[in-house]
């Protein structure tokens, strides 16, 4: 049987190591697709760059600089899309699909953002958009959560979804770097994103995260609805205190069913230094995702890089290749439920979600402060877990002291309720410290 034939837009890391596993690992993955898989056709606005990277290969592939040349193209089947961003990007999906390609992206932002516009147009067209490299790089986490765990009522997912920040938190802990010095780091490793803000503001995670939540929950991609909390205002101190306290202090990703709705949030996070979770350190991406029937499961793996995000792209050129001839309501369903069975089931402010809290305050020390207080958090029905009192290490001498409170579960409103009533005291000399804290398995 011919080729399977694959056009790529963009020829940046992803698409060149996808160029390169295809090519390397070739015969395997034509015994395992049941045809040939080959790029055709690649697109890329600086063609010289790319020839460079091709070298002897350029002589298989049409290379060019226009992209609707590769989206029109009859005799391709599949158009990839690795140029990032929801742009142009956006465009050209929507182009290729109209024009009956299927679509395989490594987009986050992109599906996060317009996925519902893009499924809808691929149902239309009777056409896949593929999309495993979009969350956790090689982590094959999509195919988990769409198949794999499809028996399973879902309960929730817990995850570090963005390297960049990992790295970051994983070099301020060991080696005491501030977060600037950590981040010059991870840029210079080439982990961190074109526009770092989105790594370290929590964004890229968020994208992330709700292109899972949607898959776990049968509900709409709902970005906007996600509460989205960086590392960049994390202190030093905080990493240094929880450690105290038998705590790591990880961005992650939750999203959780509970009675009220579903939580989607993304912030600096509090876990045990004994879960496992706790230990995944540098740039490398871990997800745990709680099921009813299988309990907790935990997948772990490169989340960036050329050749790791190869891999779950050329995985999906391989299912699209597999069920280009299937019927189409024979296929796995994009968001893994049918999508005329997809829930209305609102996403919770953050304000109604639960959680533990580290609090972390500057006091006088001077007599009755912890009972002013522990007064305050009992009266908002806040129950204390741990407390610990340290010498101010940056004022010396002032009769000052720093204070942490670990409380159990509650709710975000009563104690941002508490936290304004606490800052009101005369005693206490600094704004309250939040961070949340993920208790659950
Ligand atoms: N900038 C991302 C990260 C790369 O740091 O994880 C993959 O999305």
């Amino acid at each position: 049987m011919e080729p399977i034939k694959v056009g790529l837009l963009g020829f940046g890391t992803v698409g060149s190591g996808t160029f390169t596993v295809l090519r390397r690992n070739q015969e395997e993955i034509k015994r395992r697709a049941g045809r040939g898989i080959e790029i055709a056709r690649i697109a890329v606005r600086n063609p010289a760059k790319a020839l460079a990277v091709l070298g002897e290969a350029a002589s298989t592939v049409q290379l060019g600089s226009d992209f609707e040349a590769v989206t029109d193209d009859p005799a391709i089947d599949i158009v990839a899309e690795m140029i990032g961003g929801t742009g142009i990007a956006r465009e050209l999906v929507l182009r290729a699909i109209s024009n009956g390609k299927h679509v395989v992206t490594a987009n986050k932002a992109l599906l996060a953002v317009h996925g519902t516009e893009i499924f809808a147009a691929a149902r239309d067209k009777g056409v896949m958009v593929a999309f495993e490299a979009a969350v956790a790089g090689g982590i094959p986490i999509i195919k988990a959560l769409r198949e794999g765990l499809t028996a399973n009522r879902i309960q929730s997912i817990a995850g570090i979804i963005n390297g960049t920040t990992n790295y970051i938190l994983s070099e301020m802990r060991e080696r005491g770097l501030d977060f600037a010095t950590a981040l010059a780091g991870a840029q210079a490793l080439g982990y961190a994103e074109a526009d770092p803000t989105f790594d370290i503001e929590g964004v890229d995670a968020a994208h992330k995260l709700t292109i899972m939540s949607a898959i776990a929950f049968g509900i709409p991609m709902q970005f906007d609805r996600a509460y989205v909390e960086g590392i960049s205002k994390l202190a030093s101190i905080d990493i240094k205190y929880a450690e105290d306290l038998g705590y790591r202090i990880k961005l992650l990703g939750i999203t959780r069913r509970t009675e009220r709705g579903i939580e989607l949030r993304v912030h600096p996070t509090l876990i045990s230094a004994k879960r496992l979770l706790a230990s995944v350190e540098g740039a490398m991406n871990a997800v745990e995702v709680h099921g009813d029937a299988v309990g907790t499961t935990l997948y772990y793996g490169k989340g960036a890089g050329a050749e790791p995000t190869a891999s779950a792209v050329v995985a999906d050129l391989v299912d699209v290749t597999r069920l280009h001839t299937a019927d189409p309501g024979h296929r796995v369903p994009h968001l893994a439920f049918q999508p005329q069975s997809l829930a209305d089931t609102p996403v919770l402010p953050i304000e109604e979600v639960t959680s533990g809290y580290y609090l972390r305050l500057r006091v006088a020390d001077v007599t009755g402060v912890l009972a002013d207080i522990t007064r305050i958090l009992a009266e908002a029905g806040i129950s204390i877990d741990a407390l610990l009192q340290k010498e101010a290490e940056q004022i010396a001498d002032n009769g000052e002291t720093d204070v942490v409170i670990i409380t159990h579960d509650t709710l975000e409103k009563n104690v941002n309720a508490a936290i304004a009533r606490i800052e009101a005291l005369s005693t206490v000399v600094s704004n309250v410290t939040k961070l949340r804290i993920e208790a659950h398995a």
